[in-house]
């Protein structure tokens, strides 16, 4: 498989890191618009195969999308990351433009492709991928709660003292700090819902961090953070190469499901080779419920400013 990654930011190069050292595509193409930026960073981890064992053959393009001819799949990672204070929406003006020319010059060159989002406001740059491309809707993927729930795992994991490995749990909604909803009433350590070993209010304050956890990283780092993003982004990519049949929360276009319409946002989803190939619809209690739907109503807010 041929995965194409545009931005070789810092998200954009873990992403194809993950994607080479997991060894299940044949070639990553990296794109940015700076000059050799993209060709540098696929030859600096082109040199790390014989160290890691990988066979991903990874290649960089400024900006010659000729070059991406024949992806199964494309990142767009582009446009700016936030700096810390900054809110997810803030970057609406400057990104939108970008995602909405990338995913054209994506299409244009490999018109059967599968469209993971990540650049932020997130659920809106999908929705504007939904609206301005002609793509089917399982072909277009919001790359958000994948993310979120593995920062909800890992602060459960650190609350209980286990490994991130041994606990399940899963963020729907909106991907933004007040839009995050981790779903505590399901979260379990391997089967046992975590109300068996913590208070309410230890569950709840792990809530709070999850729904923080990338202006957490943004603060402490300066910029966005790129590690998880980048395995976040590299597991949905290996559930469409490897026909997984995985499910993610990810954003995708309701209609309908959970009394939604007309938006794309985090809920949970099989990904396999063909992209989202079923939405999952939860029993929600009335919180979990109002919470979505207020997440919801966040979100179109932001679409409007398209
Ligand atoms: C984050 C960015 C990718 O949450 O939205 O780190």
């Amino acid at each position: 498989m041929k995965v194409t990654v545009v931005g070789a930011g810092a998200v954009g190069a873990s992403c194809a890191e993950y994607i080479a050292i997991k060894d299940f595509a044949s070639e990553v193409v990296l794109v940015d618009i700076k000059e050799d930026y993209a060709e540098g960073k696929a030859m600096d981890l082109m040199q790390t195969a014989s160290l890691n064992g990988f066979d991903t053959k990874i290649s960089g393009s400024t900006n010659d999308y000729t070059k991406t001819a024949g992806s199964e799949v494309a990142v767009i990672t582009s446009g700016i990351p936030r700096k810390p204070g900054m809110s997810r929406e803030e970057l609406i003006s400057t990104n939108a433009g970008i995602v909405k020319g990338v995913a054209e010059s994506i299409i244009e060159h490999s018109p059967d492709v599968t469209i993971i989002v990540v650049s932020n406001p997130m659920d809106t740059m999908t929705y504007l991928a939904h609206q301005s491309l002609e793509l089917p809707k399982n072909k277009i993927i919001g790359m958000g709660g994948a993310l979120d729930s593995a920062r909800f795992k890992y602060r459960i994991a650190e609350a209980l003292d286990c490994p991130p490995s041994d606990v399940q749990g899963m963020v729907i909604g909106g991907h933004s700090d007040k839009g995050m909803i981790p779903l505590t009433r399901h979260a379990t350590r391997n089967s046992v819902n975590i109300n068996n070993f913590l208070s309410d209010e230890r569950i709840k304050e792990i809530a709070a961090e999850t729904r923080v956890g990338g202006a957490t990283l943004t603060k402490m780092l300066g910029t966005s953070a790129w590690y998880a993003p980048g395995a976040a982004v590299s597991s949905i990519v290996q559930a469409i190469a490897c026909d997984q049949k995985k499910m993610f929360p990810c954003s995708t276009f309701l209609n309908g499901q959970y009394g939604l319409n007309d938006i794309c946002i985090g809920v949970p989803v099989i990904v396999g080779k063909d992209g989202i190939e079923e939405i999952i619809e939860l029993d929600l209690d009335d919180e979990e419920k109002g919470l979505l739907q207020e997440s919801a109503s966040a979100v179109k807010k932001t679409n409007e400013l398209l």
